[in-house]
């Protein structure tokens, strides 16, 4: 049974080397912790073919005490990026654990030197999410700028009917076309944003990078320092990965740099923000607006002062949610997590 399951393994991740796994039940299949009942189907039924699934029972984020007795005995854990990985809960799956899968790009939730002090292979979801998350982030930039939030509001409200509320100058917002684009962190997000800020016109786009990226020529992007995109910039786009150099990297020193007209958006992590420094940024006007996908914490608490912001369009972490592509990162969430159990080149590895 053991062997046939290793063979499917190897078929389904078109690798021919099988080195070994730990037998976790009495019928010899892995076993594989999920941490969400509704995760998209394709990964879990890759996963059931050649594994016992164990499944946090409710479509909800699985509480920590929860998490820590569900991992117990796991050969691999699929999980997702609300969940901490960390030495407590490696300790509380047992040593047979092989790998851990994120269904995300980012991995900061996850503490990479402890899982590789353990030998543990770590799989995330790169490529497949890069045009939803770029596509979301020109959303969410033309949602802050258009003032789109605001715009429904007062069609739904009563606001336009009222006599006299349109007027020329009414939900007005700065334009993108023949403005400067600022991208920090120019990845493979960062370079699908510039591609498709460069179709509405922009004058100019500029990004931050340790090296000319030869990609960049496509969009006519140009290397520039950060000081010299927060000054520059009508629009300031944070697509890097959170690391320590760039935490807080937005702070009130940045937000002081940027146009007062200027618009910050964030589809990347949180805490590359001091969110006390953008929240008085926003309230003093010293930027225009900003659009943010991603908050600290998460969910963002329903009293934070950026939700009475008008000038602050909020997101709950939506970047890459279209329904394609969270099929795709959940089949490829799986076949990272059989790869790595059947002791084969995972097909996207953090290493
Ligand atoms: C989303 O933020 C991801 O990291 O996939």
């Amino acid at each position: 049974m053991f062997c046939k399951s290793l063979s499917v393994v190897s078929s389904l991740v078109r690798h021919s080397v099988v080195i070994s796994t730990a037998r976790n039940m009495s019928n010899g299949r892995p076993l594989v912790y999920v941490t969400r009942s509704d995760m998209p189907q394709g990964g879990l039924d890759l996963l059931r073919k050649v594994c016992d699934v164990r499944i946090w029972a409710k479509p909800s984020q699985v509480p920590r005490n929860e998490l820590l007795k569900g991992v117990v005995g796991a050969s691999g854990i699929f999980c997702a990026l609300t969940e901490k990985i960390d030495k407590e809960l490696l300790d509380a799956a047992g040593p047979q654990l092989k790998v851990v899968g994120t269904i995300s790009v980012g991995h900061d939730h996850i503490d990479l030197a402890e899982c590789r002090k353990r030998n543990i292979r770590i799989g995330y979801t790169p490529d497949v999410l890069t045009d939803a998350t770029a596509e979301l982030t020109l959303a969410l930039l033309l949602a802050t700028s258009r003032r789109i939030p605001e715009a429904i509001h007062e069609a739904r409200t009563g606001g336009w009917a009222a006599s006299g509320a349109w007027a020329p100058v009414w939900l007005t917002g700065p334009g993108l076309a023949n403005s400067t684009v600022g991208i920090v962190g120019f990845g493979r997000i960062g370079q699908a944003v510039a591609r498709r800020v460069k179709a509405f016109g922009t004058a100019q786009i500029l990004y931050t990078s340790r090296a000319d990226n030869r990609r960049a020529k496509e969009t006519g992007a140009i290397r520039a320092d950060f000081d010299d995109i927060l000054k520059k910039s009508d629009f300031i786009i944070c697509c890097t990965a959170l690391v320590p150099e760039t935490k807080e990297m937005f702070n009130k020193a940045a937000f002081e740099k940027m146009k007062r007209t200027a618009v910050f958006v964030n589809t990347s992590r949180g805490g590359t923000v001091d969110q006390n420094a953008l929240i008085g940024a926003l309230q003093n006007n010293t930027i225009w607006g900003a659009g943010l996908d991603v908050t600290t914490p998460e969910p963002l608490p329903l009293d934070s002062p950026l939700f009475k912001l008008k000038n602050c369009v909020v997101l709950p972490h939506i970047g890459s949610a279209t329904i394609e592509t969270r099929n795709v990162m959940s089949e490829l969430t799986a076949r990272n997590i059989l790869a790595a159990l059947a002791g084969s080149e995972m097909p996207a590895e953090i290493k």
